[in-house]
């Protein structure tokens, strides 16, 4: 589409015409993502374009610099376009900007290339399960996107605001300390937040939750691995991450994903979980294996990883999620809770070896 100005453009022009640019992982543009930081015409012939850049990875950015390029040629009637790449900086720490959090010892990620393939639940089962064992756990929902953890804890209710000294309490429920942006939200409130922001609020989340004394902090990474997993993925430092996957191809194929982000920071894998793997029929106990046979399974073998679980799809599992309590709490019986604790043995069991390892003078 031309724009189709009889005068030079101006840098309202410009501005509107980078909206038509998608941002690439985003359903959104650049501008109302603040990737744009500046536009300026320092000759009548001439665009100046600035754009933020916080990841680690170029290829995005350098894919948006070369559709602003393409489409300014195309549409306006200059003949010089400068694109500008301003790197954010990490605001904090040495390290990649990793945020200390005070008084909590290990923190384990669980993460999904796709979404909808059980994360949340495995997070919420396995905070739960650790509980069970008698750590003392956090679970931090860093879904911005599609916060779980006020649904599967019972807690829709629950409104927090950030008190006088800006400090966040965590929530207890179950024995465990939950922190959630869902916590913030009103009922129908969308969240429509600009990503240098989500970036902001996980931040202060991570900062300035009072977790307590805590053994283990799960988060529950939003799906995807897109700048928002990985930037979130450095500012913390990750004693080790699960990836949850389903059996199918493309699941498999995301997953990967996620676990080269997770090496892109160095990040310990622990291993990957298999969920809703098959189903037993309740009536005759016949098993079927609706998404294939084995995916975690070789995709664990190939990448020389453990297969830590293997969940079949278990209706109390949904149940018990969208009523409130996790089944590893509600059901401690129940042979996924019975999964979920054995899952929780064999983390903590790896990440306390490691951790005393690396921890001897
Ligand atoms: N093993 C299972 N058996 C039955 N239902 C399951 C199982 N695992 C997850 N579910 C259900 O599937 C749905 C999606 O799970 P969940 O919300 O944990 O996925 P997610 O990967 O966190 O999704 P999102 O990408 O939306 O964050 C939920 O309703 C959950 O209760
Ligand atoms: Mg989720």
């Amino acid at each position: 589409m031309m724009l189709n100005l009889k005068r030079r453009p101006d840098t309202k022009d410009v501005i509107s015409l980078l909206r038509r640019i998608r941002y690439p992982g985003y359903d959104a543009d650049i501008v109302s993502l603040g990737v744009v930081e500046e536009v300026s015409l320092p000759e009548p012939n001439s665009v100046a374009i600035s754009l933020r850049h916080g990841g680690t990875s170029d290829e995005r950015i350098n894919r948006v610099v070369d559709e602003i390029k393409t489409l300014c040629a195309k549409t306006l009637k200059v003949s010089k376009v400068e694109v500008a790449i301003h790197r954010l900086e990490p605001e904090l720490g040495e390290r990649t900007g990793q945020v200390a959090l005070e008084g909590v010892r290990h923190v384990i990620a669980v993460a999904s290339g796709k979404g909808g393939v059980g994360k949340s639940t495995v997070a919420a089962n396995l905070a739960v399960a650790l509980r069970r064992l008698n750590y003392e756990v956090g679970l931090l929902d860093a879904d911005i996107y599609g916060p779980s953890v006020p649904m599967m804890f019972g807690l829709t209710q629950a409104r927090l605001k950030a008190g006088q000294d800006s400090r966040l309490r965590a929530v207890e429920q179950h024995g465990v300390s939950l922190m959630s942006i869902g916590f913030f939200l009103t009922e129908r409130a969308p969240v429509i937040w600009r990503g240098p922001l989500v970036m902001s609020a996980v931040r202060q989340f991570l900062k300035d939750t009072i977790w307590g004394e805590k053994d283990f902090l799960i988060v529950d990474l939003p799906p995807g691995t897109g700048d928002a997993q990985l930037t979130l993925a450095q500012q913390v430092c990750l004693d080790g991450a699960i990836v949850v996957t389903t059996p199918q191809d493309v699941a498999l194929l995301d997953a990967r994903r996620a676990l080269r982000m997770l090496k892109q920071v160095h990040c310990p894998i622990l291993g990957v979980v298999e969920n809703m793997s098959y189903f037993v029929c309740p009536e005759c106990g016949a098993v079927d294996e609706l998404f294939g046979h084995g995916g975690g399974e070789r995709m664990a073998q190939s990448e020389n990883l453990k297969l830590l679980a293997r969940l079949p799809i278990y209706s109390e599992i949904r149940e018990t999620g969208d009523q409130g309590t996790p089944i590893a709490a509600l059901l401690p019986d129940h042979p996924a809770a019975q999964a979920f604790l054995q899952l929780a043995r064999d983390v903590a069991q790896q990440v306390l070896e490691v951790g005393e390892l690396s921890n001897k003078p």
